[in-house]
């Protein structure tokens, strides 16, 4: 018997000669105690019995008739069971706990097996540790059969080197929220998936890696068919501007050629009246032109966004008397999608400004960052509260909303700063490289 199980013995013996002196309560409150102390020393219900058993022997020793000696052993028992009670009571502790383990355990498991998102986990190495079953649903392969395999055999070869590198980053605490891959399916199509990820650590070290990932076909497709749908709007702004230039333009030159027959009959003062008309018709011939060329500006296509947004901005400018200024256009020439996308969004932003704002001022202003282009437009006019004006359902313009979803085709954002009285200022992130 080692010391600390002989202190605890020698201090139960004693409790148990007061119990059998008559001491009651307070007797059965140390045999408590001394279980309570032996449980927390880490020792166990045998210890215990060993304790029990060396008390025992001492006080029938004591005994001077068998009919003592069965008395003693009656009480013995009642006191027993006290030492007893806190290990009881420590095991239904640990049941409970068990139980409340498992049932979480049960919610967990059901989570993961019924999300429709795969859900999966990797060694620290890149082979695959697990896998629910919505990586069957998703890819046709089985999950069985991966388990253990290189989850690069699962992407697309050429996402392969941005994989390696993101699961790397996740490793070490530094991915992006979300990022897209590739996956290969049974069918042999690749899927595009939108992940994310986090490493996975036990006792402060890194395991491995616990991520989810989403089918995203259905938005990839939506956003293609947006930009085809872009695609066939400019086409449509194309003919439009190219009537308004071409065909208004050839008729108002027949006009001139009429007029200028007729000034010829007619006598001096009616033709220069006649002359002032002229006048105005060429007026009229320049915005047009001007206006067919903000439709569908070939300047836009030639030169590039920033010396079209200035063209846009003077002939704004002209119409309404807005002072606007572009500042810092972007210095290389970007992907012609984004270009047009771009030229877009600030014309229907400088017609917000014409339509709702009430200000004087327009400032549009270029920042490349890495290979991000900010562009933020401000203007000091009323300002509005945004998150109603994009909230209101039915009676909400298509103005923002546009220039959202040709944002999201472009992989761009927008973030709208305005509050009553204050201005408003949008701005623009878009990828600068296609
Ligand atoms: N620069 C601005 N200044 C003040 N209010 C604005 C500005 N831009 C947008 N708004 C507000 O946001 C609303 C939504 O704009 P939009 O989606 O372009 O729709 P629409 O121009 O057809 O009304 C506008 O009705 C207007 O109230
Ligand atoms: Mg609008």
């Amino acid at each position: 018997m080692n010391s600390v199980l002989e202190e605890l013995a020698t201090e139960y013996t004693a409790a148990l000669r007061d119990y059998l002196d008559g001491r009651g309560e307070i007797a059965l409150q140390q045999a408590y105690d001394v279980g309570r102390k032996t449980l927390a020393k880490g020792l166990g219900v045998l210890d215990m019995a060993t304790i029990q058993h060396r008390a025992l022997v001492k006080c029938l020793l004591k005994a001077h008739t068998p009919r003592e000696g069965s008395q003693t052993l009656r009480a013995v028992k009642k006191f027993f069971v006290e030492s007893l009670l806190p290990f009881e009571m420590s095991h239904r502790r640990i049941q409970e706990v068990n139980v409340a383990l498992r049932e979480s355990e049960r919610r967990y498991r059901d989570l993961v097996e019924n999300a429709r998102d795969v859900i999966y986990t990797l060694s620290t190495d890149g082979t695959i540790r697990s896998l629910n079953p919505a990586f069957e649903a998703m890819t046709g392969w089985s999950g069985a059969d991966w388990l253990g395999q290189e989850f690069g055999r699962l992407i697309h070869p050429d996402d392969l080197p941005r994989a390696a590198a993101l699961f790397q980053a996740v490793l070490h605490g530094q991915a992006p929220p979300t990022f897209e891959l590739r996956i290969r399916s049974l069918s042999g199509s690749y899927i595009p998936g939108e992940f994310v990820a986090t490493s996975q650590t036990q006792g402060g070290r890194v395991v491995g890696v616990l991520g989810i990932a989403r089918d995203i076909t259905d938005r990839k497709r939506a956003e293609e068919a947006l930009l085809h749908l872009n695609e066939a709007l400019e086409a449509e702004v194309g003919r439009i501007a190219h009537a308004l230039h071409d065909e208004a333009g050839q008729l108002l030159a027949s006009v001139h050629i009429v007029l200028a027959d007729i000034a010829r009959e007619l006598p001096s003062h009616a033709s220069r009246r006649l002359q002032e008309v002229r006048g105005l018709l060429d007026k009229i011939e320049e915005q047009l032109r001007h206006l067919s060329h903000e439709l569908r500006p070939t300047i836009l296509d030639d030169l590039g966004l920033g010396p079209a947004l200035e063209f846009l901005a003077d002939g704004v400018s002209r119409r309404t008397g807005l002072l606007i200024s572009v500042e810092g256009s972007p210095d290389k020439r970007l992907p012609a999608a984004t270009e047009t996308a771009l030229y877009r969004i600030v014309q229907e932003v400088l017609t917000n400004v014409t339509k709702h704002a009430q200000a004087t001022r327009v400032r549009i202003r270029f920042q490349r960052d890495g290979r991000l282009l900010r562009c933020s437009i401000r203007d000091n006019g009323v300002g509005f509260d945004v998150l109603a004006a994009t909230t209101r359902r039915g009676s909400r313009g298509l103005g923002l909303l546009g220039i959202q979803e040709r944002l999201n085709a472009a992989g761009g954002t927008l973030n709208i700063h305005s509050a009553p009285g204050s201005g408003t200022e949008l701005v623009i992130t878009t990828p600068a490289e296609a």
